[in-house]
């Protein structure tokens, strides 16, 4: 099944991006103020040439997103490609919308001459490890983090 499309994410597209991050376990507001801050968030992504949002639309819906960041490297002529988030909402998963929107980010990172692309996932997303590892990314590094 083939009849999604990519495109760039737009303010309109602000409550289905939330929920779909919300389905990648990321902490719903708790508050108005929370609420307000999350949408801000999303729309300043969307205003910055460095950070890029793209969705998978699907029957007018948006089914699936992929968040990008261009940063430079202390020793790199060439900028890396990060992804912070990858989330296809659960009913529309295996269908190809994953690999697609990676694919996009290989396109835009050919583009912008990146000289790689890089994302972290969780210890316990033994799902994701397996598609990425399909779609061709080599596990290269552990990932250490403390809580602030
Ligand atoms: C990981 C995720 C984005 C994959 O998206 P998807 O649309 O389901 O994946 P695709 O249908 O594009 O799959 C591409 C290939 O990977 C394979 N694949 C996908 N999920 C797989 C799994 N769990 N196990 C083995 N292979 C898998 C597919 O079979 C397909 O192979 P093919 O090209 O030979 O047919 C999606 O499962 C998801 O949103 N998971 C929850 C959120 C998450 O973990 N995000 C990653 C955070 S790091």
């Amino acid at each position: 099944m083939n009849n999604f499309k990519i495109r760039k994410a737009s303010k309109k597209d602000t409550n289905e991006i939330l929920d779909l991050l919300y389905q990648l376990q990321r902490p719903r507001p708790k508050t108005n103020a929370e609420s307000l801050a999350f949408r801000k968030q999303i729309h300043g992504y969307l205003d910055e040439k460095d950070e890029i949002i793209l969705v998978a639309e699907q029957s007018s819906k948006v089914v699936g997103l992929v968040s990008m960041m261009f940063l430079p490297r202390l020793n790199r002529t060439k900028l890396e490609l990060y992804i912070p988030e990858l989330v296809v909402s659960e009913d529309h998963r295996k269908s190809g919308i994953g690999k697609s929107l990676i694919e996009s980010c290989i396109h835009m990172a050919k583009k912008k001459k990146c000289f790689r692309i890089r994302l972290e996932s969780g210890n316990q997303r033994k799902d994701a490890h397996l598609f990425y590892e399909k779609i061709g990314f080599e596990q290269s590094a552990l990932s250490y983090t403390m809580m602030i």
